[in-house]
């Protein structure tokens, strides 16, 4: 820090600090090509936009922690989903920066790097294991290691980076199960969870909205083949709205591995609240809902545009982390998904006109706020 008096615009944001940062693993830039410090500059500004990521989510998952979630705190839980999803997608843009390295830019140095990786990256790990992300779906990066081990020290010990995702293990909710417990208190139809009725009550709502479903599926079933002319198979047609139908089925009845009536519960809730949106009180948490589904989707594109961009610079060779390189990437993106019930629910939802009245719709007038 400078000397006493007014504050400078280079103490506060402390640029001399951050521009003596970029030295790699000589320490001093000076006789780095410029490819290389654009490299280690460019990883630099995304750990910096992962930290406010991970600000952004804890804060959204501690509102949503809470017993009692006011509807007008909503809003900031969607401010902060926004702020996600606006740096996630500039954070993606930057891999065009990336681009202007040729691979023969990036061989020149790539052996200083020897094992080093972003798939050690902390914080990465980290806005995975916030979100919500099953570990038990995690696919190894192959013979380096499991994604844990990769994070410690070469003799096996305990570094920054695993220190860092441990403690972020332990943490006591995730922003997926913060945003569950709130859903599974959500009222159906003007019937609070705890109310004596509630379960059959439940049973009610998800029983009209398959017969809803069912009615939407057959009548454009029913429309398929009267419009499709001889290119449509009528039986093929039928067996297909049995299977949505099945599907829906399926969702709204999980098993008990599944999560049973909790389960059914939640997905009833984001059914709900995606349903009968215009309604007072479920605006905002419709909002939510959609905010973190297209959190979720720049996750997705971040790490599709990540495997193109490494696609181009080193094509198909193995990464210096050891994995398959863009092979264990794709997967990754393909397969990586938390919100997934959310995800859903958007091939099961049906028209507005099709929707079920409401017994109780006066419930969700502003009057009711909690
Ligand atoms: C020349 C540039 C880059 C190349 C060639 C590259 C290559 C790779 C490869 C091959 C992997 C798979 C793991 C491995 O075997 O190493 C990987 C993982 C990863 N990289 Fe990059 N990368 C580059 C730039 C970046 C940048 C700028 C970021 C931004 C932070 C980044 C973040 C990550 C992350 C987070 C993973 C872990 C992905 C996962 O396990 O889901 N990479 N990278």
């Amino acid at each position: 820090m400078g000397t006493d008096g007014p504050l400078t615009y280079w103490d506060y944001i402390r640029v001399e600090d951050l521009l003596d940062l970029q030295g790699g693993v000589e320490d001093d830039e000076v006789d780095l090509a410029n490819e290389e410090v654009v490299f280690i500059t460019v990883h630099q500004v995304f750990e910096l936009w992962f930290k406010l990521v991970l600000r952004e989510l804890r804060t959204a998952r501690d509102l949503f922690c809470r017993d009692v979630v006011a509807n007008q705190e909503l809003s900031g839980a969607a401010r902060s989903l926004d702020r996600v999803i606006t740096i996630l997608g500039r954070a993606t843009d930057h891999f065009l920066v990336m681009e202007t390295l040729s691979t023969r830019d990036y061989l020149a140095f790539r052996d200083k790097l020897t094992t080093a990786s972003g798939f050690q990256s902390a914080q990465m790990r980290e806005l995975e294991i916030v979100l919500g992300l099953d570990s038990a779906e995690r696919i190894d990066a192959g013979p380096a290691g499991n994604w844990l081990e990769m994070l410690r020290n070469h003799d096996g010990s305990e570094s920054w980076s695993s220190r860092r995702v441990l403690a972020a293990l332990n943490e006591r909710h995730s922003l997926k199960e913060a945003i569950e417990r709130w859903l599974a208190r959500t009222p159906i139809d003007g019937v609070a969870h705890d109310d004596p009725d509630a379960e059959t009550k439940l049973g009610e709502f998800i029983a009209n909205f398959l017969q809803a479903h069912a009615r939407e599926a057959d009548s454009a079933c029913d429309v398929a083949i009267a419009q499709g002319g001889d290119g449509v198979d009528p039986q093929a047609r039928r067996l297909r709205a049995e299977k949505e139908k099945e599907a829906v089925r399926a969702f709204f009845e999980p098993s008990e591995e599944e999560g049973g009536i909790e389960r059914a519960r939640i997905r009833c809730a984001m059914m709900f609240i995606e349903t009968y949106r215009e309604l007072p009180l479920l605006a905002w948490p419709r909002e939510v809902l959609d905010k973190l589904v297209e959190a979720e989707q720049a996750f997705v594109l971040f790490r599709q545009r990540h495997a193109r961009m490494v696609e181009r610079i080193i094509g198909r060779r193995t990464g210096t982390g050891g994995s398959s390189g863009v092979d264990y990437l794709d997967a990754v993106a393909q397969t990586y998904r938390v919100f997934r019930d959310l995800w859903a629910i958007r091939t099961l939802q049906i028209r507005r006109e099709a929707a079920p009245p409401l017994a109780n719709p006066d419930y969700y007038g502003f009057a009711h706020d909690a």
